[in-house]
């Protein structure tokens, strides 16, 4: 396994000063006043024990409620919800549940770094596609040639994407459902991103008909609710898949921490208006920074979630690393080079627009001189 791209080109930001730092995908917002005063409150009251394995009945019960009525799905509490030290638990719990050695996992790419080393260490071999000549998205056209020269066990989603902000309408994640089904794959669906959809309404795989038993939907607090520091996210399933992950959680976590769970319950209360405060902003920086980075010649499509542009530096003639590390050194602004996401993608960037609008100006200004040098 090789260490994290993302985190070998951060290690060169540590210890510069007056850095804009587009590079990591973590909101800049601190978690809304609500839920942390749920976590402090917990505390005060003494709630510092384990919890159950399978995470606090109240907060499952809660996610229940939640998606059911949001999003028509329904998992019950006791059997098909495990809480999960955020989506980054929930992936590795599934994948050693799931897998049997040399078992193969498709892999849309570019794709959060997490998931091609997760298949691995649980035994797996991932089989990356890739998505850049189809606009970043899979089509059921590659889906179908990738599943029937590799015999995949398992699929893995992610909409909005990391690291390109696309995501599916309802009509394209049939016809990719109707691929998966037919090959009997298990989709494991990572929608951690889904409150930040911009363009129309998300739509989770395991609402579309024939996927839910199918399907292992991961999602968390992370993103949507600013809570990454928190670490709690959640895995819904088939009751046999639950219970195997349950198990693994069981010896390896024991549980997720009770004030983490005792403020996720309040953000699920009262969270939701904070979460369309973040998500306007969000919305107004993409504006500026996808409007900006094509002005400046670095191509780039409109997402549709998440909060990263993914823009292509062919049109400048640079690559990727020499590009990042030029720009970090010369004007202290920091993105991921492509190359973080696979060698494929040495013509593109990753930049993060989870930064402050005044930020964001400013990078794309000392972009425009490093160009411009
Ligand atoms: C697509 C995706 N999935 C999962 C994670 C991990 O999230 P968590 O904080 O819930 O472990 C991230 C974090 O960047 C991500 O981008």
């Amino acid at each position: 396994m090789q260490p994290s791209g993302i985190r070998a080109f951060f290690d060169l930001v540590l210890g510069m000063k007056d850095v804009i730092s587009l590079g990591v995908g973590e909101p800049d917002f601190v978690t809304p006043w609500q839920i942390r005063e749920a976590g402090i409150y917990s505390l005060e009251q003494g709630f510092t024990s384990y919890t159950s394995n399978k995470g606090l009945y109240k907060l499952r019960l809660s996610i229940s409620r939640y998606l059911k009525n949001r999003y028509g799905l329904e998992y019950c509490p006791d059997e098909e919800i495990l809480i999960t030290v955020g989506v980054s638990e929930g992936f590795d719990l599934v994948l050693r549940s799931l897998l049997n050695p040399h078992d193969k996992v498709l892999i849309p790419t570019p794709c959060y770094v997490s998931y091609p080393a997760l298949t691995g260490l649980a035994g797996g071999i991932p089989v990356c596609i890739d998505t850049k000549h189809d606009g970043f998205k899979l089509t059921p056209a590659r889906l179908e040639e990738a599943a029937v020269k590799n015999k995949p066990k398992a699929i893995i989603l992610n909409y909005p994407t990391n690291p390109t902000g696309i995501s599916y309408s309802k009509k394209e994640l049939e016809g990719l459902k109707k691929i998966i089904l037919k090959h009997k794959m298990i989709c494991i669906s990572d929608e951690i991103y889904a409150d930040l959809t911009y363009d129309f309404e998300h739509t989770p795989f395991p609402t579309l008909s024939g996927a839910k038993e199918k399907t292992i939907y991961l999602s968390g607090f992370s993103k949507s609710y600013a809570m990454t520091g928190w670490r709690v996210g959640f895995a819904c399933g088939p009751k046999e898949v639950i219970a195997a992950m349950t198990k693994i959680h069981q010896y390896t976590i024991m549980c997720v921490s009770i004030t983490s769970q005792m403020a996720a319950c309040e953000a699920l209360v009262s969270g939701k208006k904070s979460v369309e405060e973040m998500k306007r902003e969000y919305r107004r920086r993409k504006e500026l920074v996808v409007a900006g980075l094509n002005d400046l010649g670095l191509s780039c499509h409109n997402p549709q979630g998440a909060f990263y542009v993914f823009p292509c530096l062919k049109g400048i003639g640079r690559k990727s690393m020499e590009f990042a590390q030029g720009l970090l050194k010369d004007q202290n602004v920091a993105v991921v080079p492509g190359t973080a996401f696979g060698e494929s993608y040495e013509d593109y960037l990753r930049i993060s627009y989870a930064s402050s609008f005044e930020n964001l100006k400013e990078a794309l200004a000392r972009i425009e001189k490093f160009l411009n040098k």
